[in-house]
């Protein structure tokens, strides 16, 4: 299909996309094989706020990333693979291979009684295994609801439970650097309390030895060689492709379902116009397939585009800070997209990290998962893009399915800092805190879209009421992003960061209410508060005020044990930066903690907090100072 080619190309798409959706969408979606056209481009209940895109549409959307490209490049490379450790080979897998293994685990999932409409988690490290997987869920119309194998078993218990999953598709274990990571027996201990799992299939990776537990437990490799079958059940457009669970305002993660075809035609039109993607690239996306990026980004995007994409099971400092750049040469990675942590954590590092490599490959970089800030990418700019590369700052959430606000590769024009201008069909609008939408330029405000898009969130899953809460109530009319932004005199975005009670470590959402959750269940602990820090290589730290209750335990153990206590309710991604253990925290008359306060004092400001007249107790302000200093 054809890119966007040019500035004027993009004003000109972007008129056609306001002016009539419908005409714009369904000229999109005319390039993927459908079984049954659509009768119509989108329906939107404005009462219910569900869109519906494609109506009447039928797609496998399996045979859309696989099937229609057998013709043409059935043995171009479709997944390439890079191990954890360099020593390990690396695999090539075309998409012949590919189509063929998906086939091979579909109709394995079949003969475990999985049906359409089942819902299958998957935890799993970032082999093949793990994207074939993922689209053998896809071809049989199962739902998956892939957990990020850093999460802890607590998280996956949650999880399992809410989406009511009735199989898991997991590994021995997983290599992260020099460690190995037990992931079956996480999963053994979660599933002592999953009711709804019938069957776990477990990938052979680490040759740790686990439990098999008769009955439920099998082995991949004894599962698949038995089948060869091609089959790939007829999806409705609106049939639910994927669940994906994301941290919201309260203790529970939102489960995001998304469904089949107009994230198709999204997530594939995105890619290419972002990335500027051109047969015969090298793309890769570092990100895990454990969030929305890996979905829509390692996975989805690319093989409907039929790229070769490249999947990175280890982490950017192992065996050393240069196996990025190492990676980019040996592949000659055209395309390269990662997160600001990880840019910001390898500039620390020093440029002889860097400097060994050649980068002439590269063609475009691109940044997601935060804010970037300027030092970053000006260090990304002329290290790594050589000054050469464009740098796309893609901003996008689990819940937009795909990249809304960004520069297309080498024809909008960069500004460090700034997400720059909306794809084509998104209609970005700020708004005031009294949901006042502000005109023009030169303006700053909370961040909605007021019109929807084909990958649009349809719902969380089992609670509508939650998502017309959380997304449309605030703004009526409006979808809020719960991001701030500001809109500068040319008229290009700049995301300043989230504007509700989420923190972003790493490019991660972590709720503080779920680590208040996590903190409030140990025995010594009467309340607790979570903000967010600013810190120099995650964006963001977590950081928790705790009040604990009599005890003869000393404050070093019970911060060590509070600490356990959130890596084993959420996982090491969400472990406090600093624990603060203080008399009171600052409440409102109708009992609200002002987070303002605490976020200002855990960035060292000691005398300037604002309007402290709502406190029932201003004295409390003095007594934290006092635990701080
Ligand atoms: C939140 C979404 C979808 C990508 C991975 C994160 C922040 C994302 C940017 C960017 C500034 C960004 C926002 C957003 N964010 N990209 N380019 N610039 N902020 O997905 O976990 O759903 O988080 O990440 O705050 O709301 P997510």
């Amino acid at each position: 299909m054809k890119k966007i080619n040019s500035f004027e190309e993009y004003q000109s798409e972007y008129k056609k996309s306001i002016d009539d959706p419908k005409k714009f969408w369904g000229e999109k979606a005319e390039s993927f094989v459908w079984r049954k056209k659509w009768s119509c481009v989108l329906n939107w209940d404005m009462e219910e706020k569900t869109s519906e895109w494609y109506a009447g549409g039928k797609l496998n959307i399996t045979e859309n990333c696989l099937d229609r490209h057998l013709n043409s490049i059935a043995d171009k490379t479709a997944i390439l693979w890079e191990p954890n450790h360099p020593k390990e080979k690396s695999r090539h897998i075309s998409y012949k291979e590919l189509h063929a293994k998906v086939c091979e685990f579909s109709n394995a999932l079949l003969s475990l009684g999985i049906k359409k409409g089942d819902r299958i988690c998957i935890y799993m490290p970032m082999v093949p295994e793990l994207t074939i997987a993922v689209l053998a869920c896809a071809r049989i119309g199962a739902i998956h609801s892939v957990v990020f194998a850093g999460f802890s078993a607590k998280s996956l218990i949650g999880r399992i439970n809410d989406a009511q999953c009735n199989l898991i598709i997991t590994a021995d274990g997983s290599f992260r650097a020099e460690k190995v990571i037990d992931l079956k027996s996480i999963v053994d201990n979660a599933l002592e309390e999953c009711p709804s799992i019938d069957h776990a299939i477990v990938l052979k990776r680490t040759d740790t030895k686990c439990e098999m537990k008769a009955n439920r437990d099998v082995w991949w490799h004894d599962l698949t060689p038995k089948f060869s079958k091609n089959i790939a059940k007829e999806m409705d457009s609106e049939d639910p492709l994927f669940i994906l669970y994301t941290s919201g305002s309260t203790g529970k993660p939102k489960g995001v379902v998304h469904s089949s075809g107009g994230y198709m035609v999204y997530a594939e039109y995105s890619f290419r116009n972002v990335f500027q993607y051109t047969p015969n690239d090298i793309f890769w996306c570092t990100a895990d397939v454990g969030w929305i990026t890996g979905h829509s980004y390692v996975i989805y995007g690319p093989l409907l585009a039929g790229a070769t994409t490249l999947m990175f099971e280890g982490i950017p400092t192992f065996p050393s800070p240069g196996r990025f750049w190492e990676i980019v040469d040996k592949f000659q990675v055209n395309i390269f997209y990662t997160a600001p942590t990880a840019i910001r954590a390898l500039e620390a590092k020093g440029l002889e990290y860097v400097k060994p490599y050649k980068l002439d490959s590269l063609k475009v970089i691109g940044t997601v998962g935060e804010p970037i800030n300027e030092e970053a990418w000006n260090w990304y700019h002329k290290n790594i893009g050589k000054e050469r590369c464009p740098i796309v700052d893609t901003w996008w959430q689990t819940e937009t399915g795909g990249i809304m606000i960004a520069p297309l590769a080498g024809i909008t024009k960069l500004k460090p800092t700034y997400a720059t201008l909306p794809l084509p069909g998104v209609q970005p609008c700020l708004v005031d805190s009294k949901g006042k939408e502000l005109e023009g330029n030169n303006v700053q405000g909370n961040l909605c879209i007021k019109f929807p898009w084909p990958s649009m969130i349809r719902t969380t899953y089992g609670d509508h009421k939650r998502y017309k809460e959380v997304y449309f109530d605030p703004y009526p009319g409006k979808y809020f992003t719960g991001d701030g932004c500001k809109r500068d005199k040319d008229g290009f975005y700049r995301i300043t960061g989230r504007v509700d009670d989420v923190i972003n470590v790493s490019g991660h959402r972590i709720g503080t209410a779920e680590v208040e959750d996590a903190i409030n269940c140990h025995a010594n602990v009467i309340e607790s508060a979570v903000v967010g820090v600013n810190h120099s290589i995650k964006g963001q730290g977590v950081c928790a005020f705790v009040i604990i209750g009599n005890t003869e335990t000393l404050a070093d153990i019970l911060k060590k044990e509070i600490e356990a206590q959130v890596c084993d309710h959420i996982g090491a991604i969400a472990r406090p930066e600093c624990i603060y253990l203080v008399s009171g925290l600052p409440k409102t008359r109708s009992g609200k903690i002002m987070r303002r306060i605490l976020r200002k004092i855990a960035e060292g400001e000691k005398s300037n907090f604002g309007d402290t007249s709502t406190l029932i107790d201003a004295s409390v302000i003095d007594n934290i100072l006092l635990v701080l200093n």
